[in-house]
């Protein structure tokens, strides 16, 4: 008989090395004054209060830069919600003595220093997925619009011009063209780029895509083409739509150059369509290109400097150009939706720890492992707040208990911490002080 003993697999640990924040936890529980969370450039808190009220003073800045934001937020803020409408440098980012956690009320984050914020143990957040659906569909119109001139009709029949018979009408629609048998091709085949994908199939596109940051086989899973340079994609394109991220890589990815990779089209030049950010296209570039006809027709939701000023810049007075304002996303659900899980990235950051109780924190690998983490206070649970839970750990979990067992100040009674459907509150009572406007939570102290 083998006396020798069974080799034991190794365990590994079931949780991950914990990463830390260097600006350590945010602090709560009873001997603290509960966290100010600013909201950054916007006024409307309605969705986030009942959220967040029970656990941190919420205020508004309505700021446009942070020359603009209140002392007390700069010093005291340790969360930041934001739109797109602020843009956060490392020069901004100094400027905030307290803060642990940006959450970006979108899914790009380009108008943040994110490295900056890492280097600062600042994490930043993003809400990807919230209008996946939008931005797809609002692509799926814009292409139609330019394939079927749908925009431009319009508004002739309105502008009061009568198409009579056949040739009036040709000459009106010229440019309309067939979906059927066309190359639609994709940059970037992410969350958007996936369901503009799915749809254009059911249209009739050849659909194709160039994402150098996928690993193969997805192009089986979606039966699709994929192709490995940019070049290749402009160069089989009959319409090019942009889905990709903006990043140090990709500025002015369509410019004068790459255009002239574009297919001439079998009429005219391709189509070109950006609903992902302004910073993709060199407008100059884009603008002489419609002139003389090299891009047959052009949508933009997004634009390089927003909000768009259409009467002037470069595209003033190129032809064929349907411009949006960076609304591709909207829908009520979508955005009620986006404030809701915006709000919710914060609970989990005041009540969690942070970077591991977020879900989608874009710059985690700025935190370092906890060096002992056991001598880390974990909240319970240890995943934080209970939404983030699939109920295996903790069958029995009460958040209202949890709360209070993390010592966490709750205005109400301890059945009344606010599920993230709640209903919408209005955010009353407001400071307006040196320009700005800060509101507060229904319960909180006013804030000077
Ligand atoms: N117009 C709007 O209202 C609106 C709303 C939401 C998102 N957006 C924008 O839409 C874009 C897509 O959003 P998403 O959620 O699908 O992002 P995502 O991160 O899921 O996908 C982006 C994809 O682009 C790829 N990529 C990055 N650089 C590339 C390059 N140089 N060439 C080709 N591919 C590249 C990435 O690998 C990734 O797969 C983003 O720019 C986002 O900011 C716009």
């Amino acid at each position: 008989m083998d006396k020798r003993r069974p080799v034991q697999p190794i365990k590994k640990p079931r949780i991950d090395t914990p990463t830390m924040s260097i600006r350590g936890p945010i602090p709560n529980g009873p001997m603290h004054p509960r966290p100010l969370v600013a909201l950054l450039d916007g006024r409307d808190c309605s969705i986030e209060m009942p959220i967040l009220k029970d656990v941190a003073t919420v205020a508004f800045c309505d700021a446009q830069s942070t020359t603009e934001i209140h002392e007390k937020v700069l010093n005291e803020a340790v969360g930041a919600l934001m739109w797109h409408t602020i843009t956060l440098t490392k020069e901004d980012l100094e400027k905030f003595k307290s803060l642990r956690v940006i959450v970006r009320i979108g899914s790009g984050y380009d108008n943040i220093d994110v490295k900056a914020a890492g280097e600062m143990g600042i994490a930043v957040c993003n809400v990807p997925g919230y209008g996946v659906e939008e931005v797809a569909d609002s692509t799926m119109c814009l292409i139609l619009n330019l394939y079927r001139r749908t925009y431009w009709l319009a508004n002739m029949v309105k502008e009061g011009k009568k198409i009579n018979g056949p040739e009036q009408l040709r000459d009106a629609a010229q440019g309309s063209a067939r979906i059927r048998g066309d190359t639609l091709g994709i940059v970037g085949l992410g969350r958007v780029g996936t369901a503009v994908a799915i749809r254009a199939k059911v249209f009739g596109f050849n659909v194709i895509f160039y994402d150098p940051y996928l690993a193969d086989g997805i192009e089986k899973s979606l039966g699709i083409t994929r192709v490995y340079t940019l070049q290749e994609l402009l160069f089989q394109s009959d319409c090019v739509s942009l889905h990709c991220n903006l990043n140090e890589h990709n500025h002015h990815l369509i410019n004068d150059y790459t255009i002239k990779q574009m297919r001439p089209g079998k009429y005219e030049g391709a189509f070109l369509i950006n609903t992902a950010r302004g910073g993709l296209v060199d407008e100059h570039a884009l603008a002489s290109a419609l002139k003389d006809g090299r891009i047959r027709a052009c949508a933009l939701d997004v634009h390089e400097n927003e909000p768009l000023n259409s009467l002037s810049g470069p595209l003033k007075d190129a032809p064929n150009l349907i411009c949006t304002p960076h609304a591709s996303f909207y829908s009520e659900q979508s955005v009620t939706e986006l404030r809701e899980m915006a709000a919710g990235e914060i609970r989990r950051a005041i009540l969690g720890r942070i970077p591991d109780s977020l879900r989608n924190c874009v710059n985690k690998e700025y935190f370092t492992p906890t060096p002992n983490p056991g001598s880390v206070r974990y909240p319970f649970p240890p995943t934080g707040y209970p939404d983030s839970m699939n109920g295996a750990g903790y069958p029995a979990f009460n958040p209202a208990a949890a709360a209070a067992a993390m010592g966490v100040h709750s205005t109400t009674d301890t059945h009344s911490v606010v599920p993230l459907s709640t209903a919408h509150t209005t955010a009353h009572s407001t400071l307006a002080e040196a320009g700005n406007h800060m509101a507060k939570a229904e319960s909180s102290e006013v804030v000077h």
